[in-house]
């Protein structure tokens, strides 16, 4: 059996998740039929990875579980890949699992999946860039087309919007050409928003317009305020609710306006392959709070856990 470094769940802890993360040795994951094994260059960091060491998501049998969602490395045969991470998984009520519930996690020197995961990195990607577009750029990405039908959209409000998802959102609905209303808790985060083409905000501030897409990942924090902010018809796209997913929902507001709430996870491998390619060819990259070295991971964990980050921590496996 070979052996490889990896940062694992050991246990769950709910109030200091940290104290849940182990780095040391695990044994390569095992590679069913038509499975491959993906040498990791870089991966990076979700709020996933936080929610796993407090024990939502994971259960106590699944431990040790190696985290992490996404990754770019190279494939068996020396291809340059991003490894899609969901996996059919009939066990699942949802069909199918992410990278690190059932299936081994990619922080690690190696991670296995079905051959059919794997897509190839365009040559204009770094790997670091590459690992930080599968979860919450893919995510974003759907929230944004699929699910909000932007194109049909003028303007769009992205709450909390240092987030890995929300940083997704606000750069891909800017680069559509939509106007873009961000909010976040920070004045240095709300400086960086604007920064990014969108007009920064504070969280509950009146907007000069009503929108009619809303990127929600706040929850009870923000909910309200998502609501007062919609157009008639207007969409609010949830994939997350880091504050809270028990928000106070006026139904008056939703029947009224014909409000659409809509809620989504990920997205498909074609839609991963559409925004690679839109990365590609439009020149946009993801915003990167920092790149730590794989031997740094506690410490990446760490910039995570602060509440602080704007953009995605990145882990860079080659050093
Ligand atoms: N369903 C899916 O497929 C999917 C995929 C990816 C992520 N997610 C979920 O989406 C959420 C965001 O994930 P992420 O990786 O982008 O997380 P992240 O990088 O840790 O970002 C979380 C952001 O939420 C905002 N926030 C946190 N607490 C808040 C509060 N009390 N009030 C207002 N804003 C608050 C912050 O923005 P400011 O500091 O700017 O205010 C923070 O930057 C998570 O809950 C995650 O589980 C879901």
């Amino acid at each position: 059996m070979r052996i490889m470094r990896a940062a694992f769940a050991s246990a769950f802890n709910d109030d200091d998740p940290l104290a849940a993360l182990t780095v040391g040795d695990r044994p390569e994951p095992e590679q069913p039929d038509d499975w491959v094994t993906v040498e990791v260059r870089a991966s990076s960091l979700n709020h996933h990875d936080l929610w796993s060491l407090r024990g939502v998501g994971l259960s106590a049998e699944r431990l040790p579980m190696i985290l992490g969602c996404d990754a770019a490395g190279v494939d068996p045969a020396g291809n340059d890949v991003v490894v899609y991470p969901l996996v059919a998984d009939p066990g699942d009520p949802r069909g199918a699992s992410i990278l690190s519930e059932h299936y081994q996690g990619t922080f690690a020197e190696r991670v296995a999946v079905p051959r059919g995961n794997l897509l190839p990195k365009p040559a204009g990607l770094s790997f670091t860039d590459a690992a930080c577009l599968p979860t919450a750029w893919l995510t974003a990405y759907r929230m944004l087309t699929t699910k909000g039908r932007v194109d049909s959209a003028d303007a769009v409000l992205v709450q909390g919007a240092g987030g890995g998802v929300a940083t997704a959102a606000v750069v891909l609905a800017v680069a559509l050409g939509k106007r873009v209303y961000a909010t976040s808790r920070d004045a240095a985060k709300r400086e960086r928003i604007a920064q990014l083409g969108a007009t920064a905000l504070e969280p509950g501030a009146r907007l000069p317009e009503r929108v009619d897409v809303v990127i929600e990942t706040v929850g009870a924090a923000t909910f309200d305020h998502s609501l007062k902010s919609a157009a008639p018809g207007a969409r609010i796209v949830v994939s997350g609710a880091t504050a809270g997913h028990e928000p106070k929902v006026n139904l008056r507001r939703v029947f009224a306006m014909q409000l659409e709430i809509v809620g989504t996870s990920m997205g498909t491998p074609d839609e991963l392959a559409a925004l690679l390619r839109l990365c590609a060819e439009r020149d946009i990259r993801p915003v990167v709070d920092d790149v730590y070295g794989f031997s740094e991971v506690t410490a990446a964990f760490a910039r995570l856990h602060s509440g602080d980050v704007f953009g995605k921590v990145v882990l860079d496996h080659t050093r």
